[in-house]
């Protein structure tokens, strides 16, 4: 198996797609190729990567139906080195189905890139154990506030079911933390509390924090990168972040 690599936690808003589309715009600025799988039936980084969902014919929704994954893949306005499979509300259907097949499928195109990222949906029905039956390394996005690390040790059991009847090459590579305020003792005090969590040798570093900017490169569907130094410290973060990504993820 190769990097696929799927983002996730049950809780919307932590930043799931922010960091998956930071990732790729970081590789993308290295060289590197990525593939982003869209598994959220709200389609946010299939709209941020330049697509409208509903215009969408080949969707992660029918990867997950035995379409092609070639069918579905698409190249992006972002970068030649980015390619997306996108989402379509076709897939809210699919909570219910068969994990292995996206599994299937990434296997067929993994060769082609230096990483696939999953976008996963704010839940931990199918269509997350369905990224996490494809992945080799699972990471969890959280945020720095008391609602962003509740359901931590939820997110933790789905990766262990998933490892126990689906796919024992899955590795709880991480947890990336993103939206840290500049000063704020709450955040400081959940950040420690996470360090009691998980322990401190799983939070990877640096933390990404919590920018305007960040909000407004979606928002314009643009590469974080492409603000230049107005986004400059949120670029650094990524592509620490995705040097890392690329070291635990090597063998
Ligand atoms: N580091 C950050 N700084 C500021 N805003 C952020 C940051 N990360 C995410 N956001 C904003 O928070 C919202 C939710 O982020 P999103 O990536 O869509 O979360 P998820 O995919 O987990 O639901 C979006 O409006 C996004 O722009
Ligand atoms: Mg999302």
């Amino acid at each position: 198996m190769g990097r696929i690599v799927a983002l996730l936690n049950q809780k919307g808003g932590v930043g799931k797609t922010t960091v998956t589309l930071g990732l790729a715009s970081a590789a993308a600025a290295a060289g590197h190729s990525v593939l982003v799988v869209d598994l959220d039936p709200q389609a946010s980084s299939t709209w941020a990567l330049g697509f409208d969902p509903a215009e969408v014919e080949v969707s992660t929704a029918e990867v997950l139906a035995k379409a092609d994954p070639d069918s579905a893949i698409v190249e992006t306005d972002w970068s030649p080195l980015i390619h997306l499979m996108p989402a379509s509300n076709r897939l809210q259907p699919r909570e219910q189905g068969k994990p292995k097949r996206l599994s299937a499928a990434l296997e067929k195109v993994a060769d082609r890139y230096d990483a696939i990222l999953i976008d996963c949906p704010p839940s931990l029905g199918n269509l997350t154990t369905s990224g996490l039956t494809a992945a080799s390394h699972a990471v969890i996005v959280v945020e720095p506030s008391a609602l962003g690390l509740r359901g931590i040790a939820a997110v933790a059991d789905v990766i262990d079911e998933v490892w126990d009847s689906h796919n024992s090459n899955l590795d709880l590579a991480g947890v990336i933390v993103n939206k840290v305020p500049g000063v704020s003792g709450e955040a400081d005090r959940r950040y420690d509390e996470l360090v009691r969590i998980v322990g401190k040798k799983a939070i990877w570093q640096p933390v990404i924090p919590q920018r305007v900017i960040v909000t407004q490169a979606v928002g314009e569907r643009r590469a974080i990168h492409s603000y230049g130094a107005r986004s400059a410290d949120v670029s650094v973060a990524f592509d620490q972040l995705w040097k890392k990504l690329r070291r635990v993820t090597r063998d």
